[in-house]
């Protein structure tokens, strides 16, 4: 539906499936009407058993259906209204079955017509027993979920109503309306996928040392965290450090360089802006031994001779395939700054690169702040002040808005 036609805070169509999870749907209908969305419910069958009909429809004011053929009461609205009628269509919980049906475009009840016919951005809340949620099939229902824009919330690890622990609660309700309201209030960066690398990469020498490159990773997890709140779909393909998760990002853990390149593989078909803040490796040891190297092995007063090959360079590898996606990536100079900048935009062939000068102790590694210069293609500098990196990368995202002809 345009938002002409929806309240300041839009209309959030709520689909239930069956599962226990259901009993946390009522309080999910009050956090959403208490944020000021409009809220309607629809339910599987199976979710009628968990939660009553009744109980959702006297917290909405609207009718809670789950047939999809109705005995058509006067007023009633058609399930394409329905799907119409939505801004966001959040599905809580979503069983495995529900998401294997959507997966696969199925529509043979009311719920899963409404979420084929809709062309609202979709949240899915998974919540099911730890198995089901691990095995290959539901991830692969995810991953094609995903490719085609719809995004996901959860599971949460922990006790699970089955009498298992491990990952499989569906998110709190505090967490979903949060997330809702992050879609509602997006941009034109709902449906978008944003792919970030992080961190510095760790290059085994053997078995407890490593080669590796100064990141506290703080400037990626920020780019993250600012996409995901403007409702982008982002994944953050991080290196080793301690940063907590932002929420709504999906974390992909990796030690090299070449791990880092292979995760970037995977997750760049699905994306549509790639920022590439890592700061690689450029060398990793040639023959890294699997066991500790002994000191009382080399000859005494003797060093330790490391052959070193090169990484691959990820973000120039990208670049040269990006199509139309919007390529950013960053550059830690400590003299020459703009100058180097530029040459390395053209060595890279990316869309926009972020320059920082880490000779300045107030920017750089492992601060909260940062200064840094945007250079385009074109050889245009935009000097950005000295601000907390969740405004270099909220100033960061506007300019990719604008690269990709989104309008504010
Ligand atoms: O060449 P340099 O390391 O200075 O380039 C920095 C930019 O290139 C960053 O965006 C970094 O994430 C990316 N990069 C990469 N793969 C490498 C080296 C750098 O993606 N092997």
């Amino acid at each position: 539906m345009t938002s002409a036609a929806s309240p300041p805070n839009g209309h959030v169509l709520l689909a239930v499936s069956g599962g226990i999870a259901a009993y946390k749907v009522p309080e999910l209908v009050r956090q959403l009407g208490r944020a000021g969305h409009e809220v309607r419910c629809i339910l599987t069958e199976a979710a009628t058993r968990f939660v009553s009909p009744m109980v959702l429809q006297t917290l909405t004011g609207a009718p809670a259906r789950s047939e999809l053929f109705d005995a058509g009461e006067e007023g009633e609205i058609s399930h394409i209204e329905l799907a119409d009628w939505a801004d966001v269509v959040l599905v809580a919980p979503a069983t495995a079955d529900l998401l294997a049906r959507m997966a696969g475009g199925l529509a043979g009840d009311l719920v899963s017509t409404v979420l084929l016919a809709t062309r609202a951005p979709v949240l899915v809340a998974p919540a099911m027993n730890v198995n089901m949620w691990r095995h290959p099939a539901t991830q692969r229902n995810l991953e094609r979920l995903r490719e085609r824009g719809v995004q996901v919330e959860g599971p949460e690890a922990g006790e699970l109503a089955c009498g298992w622990e491990g990952e499989g609660r569906m998110s709190d309700p505090t967490a979903l309306a949060g997330r809702v309201g992050l879609m509602l209030g997006g941009h034109g960066w709902r449906g978008v996928g944003v792919l970030v690398t992080a961190g510095g990469t760790r290059e085994p020498i053997d078995a407890v040392r490593a080669v590796t490159n100064r990141s506290s990773g703080k400037m990626g997890f920020a780019i993250a965290a600012e996409a995901a709140r403007r409702g982008a779909e982002v994944v953050l393909v991080a290196g080793p450090c301690s940063l907590e998760t932002p929420p709504g990002v999906r974390r992909v853990d990796v030690e090299t360089a070449l791990e880092m390149e292979a995760a970037v593989h995977e997750s760049f078909e699905s994306c549509h802006v790639a920022v590439m803040s890592a700061a690689v490796a450029d060398f990793r040891p040639a023959t890294p031994s699997e066991r500790k190297i002994k000191k009382e092995d080399l000859a005494p007063g003797a060093g330790l001779r490391l052959e070193l090959v090169p990484n691959p360079d990820i973000l120039a590898g990208i670049s040269a395939r990006r199509g139309d996606r919007v390529v950013v990536g960053f550059a830690a100079e400590s003299h020459d700054v703009i100058e180097a900048a530029k040459r390395k935009l053209a060595r890279k062939a990316c869309d926009l690169l972020v320059a920082n000068d880490i000779s300045r102790s107030d920017a750089g590694f492992d601060t909260d702040t940062n200064a840094v210069f945007l250079v385009s293609p074109g050889g245009q500098v935009e000097e950005l002040p000295l601000l907390s990196k969740a405004e270099v990368a909220a100033r960061l995202l506007d300019r990719i808005e604008k690269l990709r002809g989104v309008v504010r």
